[in-house]
């Protein structure tokens, strides 16, 4: 059986934060490759090469089967051959993980140290703090409302709101906030001039590995400070439960305490406000469905889940075979490296009825967005809340919602989303 590649073009896009920025031309892309090689090998210059895979049948079979597409061999995010090469020697085992969090870890590690706060992300669970983060819900309103009529939403609402919460649940105080989200920022946006330290392009391996550490070093020393105190005065936070936290009977390494810190600080900010000023975008261009929203009585459940299906924040995970095996009818080896394609699955004719089609109304949307399997999103239920709570809160204050200018997308290969959103808006 031959390996079916992917065109050039295809290719060089999947690994190019240009790409992800433009959008509409990726998704052509991805169409093409659902349609006609599904399950592709992506060959570029500076990456070694990878499956793409596209489809939305196939992503669930990959994410589904833990021990067979693992996550701690390889790195599981996309990055060069330089960049791994540099990672690698950056790191205290050579695994070339800067980071080890949840995302990094496979059996038997990964399900004990999830267990430590997966309750916490549950539904019951959540339903005590929803009165605080609609306190956060109604502070954000005010703030936007008070701006008078015109504001860039994306920065000026959905990064901030998200963030909030995520930091209250953490337990890390407001003054610490804004070095918070501009550390989020760095660290999933290094390649975007806009955003990274230098406020340069990079494209250097070396240099793009640097300012992760910086970045990463900063939310250890961060972190470090709060871990001592959470030992010495617990309180009732996540930080709290991670500080104390035990494995096989061991309180858990700093490596490992700082991952999950990071993991939890990080994944859950810059996701939501994707999927929140994606929202917001669609109402904003369509009077129609802003009015069905509006006086805050439609539930907007429906429209949540087809916000997060459309913007699809997380743009890819990378897994890596540990045996040999057949997918989608490919013959995968052992160490393939596979880029799970999740706005190509979530944009699936196969899954989706008019994919291209905004529509809040899906009976039955199977977004992927989360992922799947072992690791779906610990913070899917929390996400889903938080979006559906400032629904409830800012929708019935508004009269109008229009767009004021054209909106621009982080460029960047893993989470993506929109960084300007400029709106207009009457308060009812
Ligand atoms: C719309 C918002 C969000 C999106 C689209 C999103 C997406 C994802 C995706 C795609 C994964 C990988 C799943 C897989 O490998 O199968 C993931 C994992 C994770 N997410 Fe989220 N996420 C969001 C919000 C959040 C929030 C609010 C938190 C809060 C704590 C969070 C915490 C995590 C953690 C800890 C993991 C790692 C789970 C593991 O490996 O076991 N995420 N997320």
């Amino acid at each position: 059986m031959s390996t079916p590649t992917l065109p050039a073009e295809i290719s060089s896009a999947l690994v190019d934060p240009k790409a992800y920025g433009e959008w509409d031309g990726l998704h052509e892309k991805f169409s093409w490759a659902r349609a006609h090689a599904p399950l592709a090998v992506a060959e570029t210059e500076r990456f070694d090469k990878f499956w793409a895979v596209t489809r939305h049948a196939d992503i669930l079979e990959v994410s589904r089967n833990n021990a067979r597409f693992a996550s701690a061999e390889r790195m599981t995010t996309l990055i060069d051959r330089e960049g791994e090469k540099i990672a690698r020697a950056a790191t205290p085992n050579g695994d070339g993980h800067l980071v080890r969090s949840l995302v990094q870890m496979d059996a038997p590690d990964h399900m004990k140290y999830r267990l430590l706060t997966q309750s916490w992300f549950m539904p019951k669970n959540l339903r005590t703090i929803e009165d605080r983060i609609r306190e956060i819900a109604k502070a954000t309103v005010e703030k936007m409302l008070a701006l008078g009529g015109e504001c860039d939403f994306a920065k000026d609402v959905a990064a901030a709101y998200p963030l909030h919460v995520i930091m209250n649940i953490l337990g890390v105080p407001s003054e610490d906030e804004p070095r918070m989200l501009m550390l989020t920022q760095q660290l999933f946006g290094p390649t975007d001039p806009e955003i990274n330290r230098a406020r340069a392009e990079i494209t250097d391996a070396a240099q793009a590995v640097q300012m992760l550490q910086f970045v990463i070093a900063d939310f250890e020393n961060y972190f470090a400070a709060i871990t001592a105190d959470r030992r010495a005065n617990p309180k009732d936070d996540i930080a709290t439960v991670i500080a104390n936290g035990t494995v096989n009977g061991q309180p858990i390494g700093d490596r490992e305490a700082n991952g999950y810190y990071m993991i939890i600080a990080t994944a859950g900010h810059d996701t939501t406000s994707a999927s929140t000023a994606g929202a917001i975008m669609e109402l904003a261009k369509n009077p129609a469905l802003f009015a069905r929203y509006k006086d805050g009585s439609a539930d907007t459940a429906g429209l949540i889940e087809e916000a997060i299906r459309w913007t699809t924040p997380v743009q890819h995970f990378m897994r890596s075979a540990s045996e040999d095996c057949e997918l989608g009818g490919q013959r995968i080896s052992a160490g393939d490296w596979m880029m799970l394609c999740y706005p190509s699955a979530n944009r699936d004719e196969a899954v989706f009825e008019d994919p291209f089609t905004f529509n809040p109304d899906r009976t039955a949307n199977n977004q992927v967005a989360f992922g799947y399997g072992g690791h779906v999103c610990l913070g899917q239920h929390l996400a889903r809340m938080e979006m559906k709570i400032l629904m409830e809160e800012l929708l019935p204050r508004l009269s109008s919602l229009q767009l004021a200018g054209e909106p621009a997308r982080v460029e960047s290969t893993f989470v993506g989303g929109l960084k300007r959103l400029p709106i207009r808006f009457t308060a009812a």
